[in-house]
């Protein structure tokens, strides 16, 4: 009876032994799109597309709030890139944010959801956006949706019963885990295109990945690490934000000021930049980042002064733009 088991227990084992031998190989070697990071998918939420297209239209639909006006959309816009252009803004409460709204391409790929990684999985971040930045009160909107016959079908379609908190969050949850975005003309020259990026912003990734230092913690293939870095942004501030540090965050105290590294990708689209939209433009982000970033007790020691001239600031920016992608939105239509 062992013979059946056999092709089942080579499949992990070729699995083990190829990633053995890439292993050696440089990590941070460009390479097309995302496939060689696993997306984090929550066992007990499997991705279908069914779940995606149902969670895409949840995402812009201002339904989902308490005032019936605040889309997650509200914040988060496909034409930025899923960002809303402010520094911070209002909550549907009135309340401000004290935060600046990140990119939604991508975040299925990280364990640790905010800037401070106070969420652990799409779901939790689903979960806490949904009631505190829409101000909603799933038990009050679960049954306004069941009310719309589109929904109702498409939710017992999904997941074989109606819409509830868990139903509503694991739908959004999969549209997010499924808007993945790694088509720019840097994953087209990673791909042995040399056309695809100009002369200026190839000097931009020799440099972003040498001299610059910057690939140290903006890793390839997302151009984040998935960690926490104090790179000294809001650390004048007369209260600073504590970011990781703080008790309902990541709560390691060693972590005083540190936000998760924002992954790159889009980020020409983005401003304005860091987790307080403090900086107006691409180039001014850069510019602070390759000179260090901001002193304090806590920086980062990874950050340093690298002394760049004006024309290698304008060859990383070069590759920033570059890191735009390319795969085509198009919005939902909403059910009446
Ligand atoms: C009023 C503006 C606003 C609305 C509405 C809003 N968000 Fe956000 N979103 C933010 C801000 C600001 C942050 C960053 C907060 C922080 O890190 O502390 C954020 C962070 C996130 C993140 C974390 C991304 C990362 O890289 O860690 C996800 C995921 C997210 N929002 C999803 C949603 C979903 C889903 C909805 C709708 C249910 C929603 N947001 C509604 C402003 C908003
Ligand atoms: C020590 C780790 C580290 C290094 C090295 C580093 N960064 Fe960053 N970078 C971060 C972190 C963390 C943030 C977010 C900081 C915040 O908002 O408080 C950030 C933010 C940014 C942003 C703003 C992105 C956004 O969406 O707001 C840009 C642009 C950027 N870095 C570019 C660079 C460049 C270019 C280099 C190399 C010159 C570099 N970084 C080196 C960790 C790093």
């Amino acid at each position: 009876m062992r013979l059946p088991l056999l092709p089942v227990l080579l499949v992990p084992f070729a699995a083990a032994c190829s990633k053995e031998s890439s292993a050696h190989a440089d990590p941070n070697k460009p390479v097309h799109g995302l496939a060689s990071i696993e997306l984090v998918v929550s066992p007990d939420n499997p991705l279908t597309a069914a779940k995606a297209a149902l969670g895409k239209q949840l995402f812009f639909d201002p339904r989902l709030s308490g005032s019936g006006k605040t889309a997650c959309a509200t914040c988060h816009l496909p034409e930025r890139a899923f960002t809303d252009g402010r520094a911070t803004s209002p909550k549907d409460n009135g309340s401000m944010n004290t935060r600046n709204a990140p990119s939604m391409f991508n975040v299925g790929y990280h364990e640790r959801l905010y800037w401070d990684g106070r969420a652990l999985g799409l779901e939790a971040n689903v979960k806490a956006a949904w009631t505190a930045q829409n101000g909603a009160k799933p038990d009050e909107i679960a049954p306004k949706l069941a009310a719309v016959d589109a929904y109702a079908k498409a939710f017992q379609a999904a997941f074989g019963k109606g819409p509830d908190e868990t139903t509503i969050v694991q739908a959004l949850a999969s549209f997010l885990r499924d808007l993945r975005d790694e088509d720019s003309a840097y994953d087209r020259f990673a791909a042995g295109d040399a056309a695809a990026l100009s002369e200026q912003a190839q000097q931009g990734l020799a440099l972003f990945r040498g001299r610059a230092g910057c690939v140290v913690c903006h890793t390839l293939p997302l151009f984040s690490d998935r960690l926490f870095h104090n790179v000294g942004i809001g650390s004048k501030a007369e209260k600073p934000d504590l970011g990781a540090a703080a008790k309902n965050a990541l709560d390691d105290a060693g972590k005083t000021g540190a936000f998760k590294t924002p992954s790159l990708r889009n980020v020409a689209k983005t401003a304005p930049y860091f987790h307080d939209g403090s900086v107006a433009t691409l180039a001014e982000a850069v510019q602070l980042m390759a000179s260090g970033g901001i002193d304090n007790p806590h920086r980062d020691p990874l950050l340093k002064d690298k002394h760049l001239d004006a024309t290698e600031v304008a060859q990383l920016v070069a590759l920033l733009e570059a890191l735009t992608g390319t795969t085509p939105f198009t919005p939902p239509t909403l059910p009446q």
